[in-house]
């Protein structure tokens, strides 16, 4: 029945990690693995959307289902600098933009050409200054279009009986998004793994839907839920 239900839509999605450099040798980075993005971006494609997947870290074996779908376009991108100007730049032809790319709310101040060694004097704790990166997706939804959906995700770890649901009413109040989906992140949560549920939540907050499965599955819950709202 959904066969070809987003035929005609462009699409962009990031996916996986961003990463930012301290020195030619290191990073700040997270646990993100890009599984879920991928899983929307083939889930588009497989659905007639054309897509664009951008990707900040994403291994190989991950990104090999979306490099094998002729209608997914994938853009590499490094830091968090990098995923702005590629979402960006691919936004101004969007229908709709999603923001699975888990990325970092902070960069390092004056990033040293040379490799950091270790220090010689009697400290042991070494402090590295951080500098507040762009936020994307909040300044996707000030430019949006008229008919633009922007879709947020959020990486939650809510407190003992707090609701992830309360919290993705917050986040898409403070954002501005067309939906937002929330998920519960941990150690062993969200992040890497193959299986995900997802709290999905409208601009007004209210619940729209609260898939669980495999990536793959509740991707296809997010692009129900685009459907639901989208108006051509
Ligand atoms: O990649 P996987 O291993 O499959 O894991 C999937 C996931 C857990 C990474 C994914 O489902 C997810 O939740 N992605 C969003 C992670 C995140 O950065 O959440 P956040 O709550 O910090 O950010 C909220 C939203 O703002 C996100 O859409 C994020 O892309 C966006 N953002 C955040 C910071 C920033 N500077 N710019 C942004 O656009």
């Amino acid at each position: 029945v959904r066969r070809h239900d987003l035929m005609g839509l462009s699409v962009v999605v990031s996916a996986g990690g961003t990463r930012e450099p301290i020195d030619p040798v290191r990073f700040i980075g997270n646990r993100s693995s890009g599984k879920q993005g991928v899983a929307l971006a083939v889930a588009a494609a497989e659905r007639g959307a054309d897509v664009i997947l951008i990707a900040a870290h994403v291994d190989a074996e991950v990104l090999a289902d979306a490099l094998a779908h002729p209608a997914v376009r994938i853009e590499r991108a490094g830091t968090t600098d990098d995923l702005a100007d590629a979402v960006q730049t691919a936004a101004v032809s969007a229908d709709v933009v999603v923001m699975a790319a888990a990325v970092a709310d902070y960069r390092v101040a004056g990033i040293s050409d040379r490799k950091i060694t270790k220090d010689s004097a009697e400290s042991t704790t070494r402090t590295l200054e951080l500098v507040e990166n762009v936020d994307i997706l909040a300044a996707l939804c000030r430019q949006r279009r008229p008919g633009q959906l922007i879709v947020g995700f959020a990486a939650e770890t809510p407190a003992e009986g707090e609701s992830l649901a309360e919290r993705a009413r917050r986040k898409v109040l403070r954002k501005d998004a067309d939906l937002l989906a929330a998920n519960e992140v941990g150690w062993t949560q969200g992040f890497e793994a193959d299986e995900n549920a997802l709290v999905i939540v409208d601009r007004a907050g209210d619940v729209v839907a609260e898939p669980h499965g495999t990536k793959r599955e509740v991707a296809e819950a997010v692009w129900d839920a685009v459907l639901s709202i989208h108006t051509p």
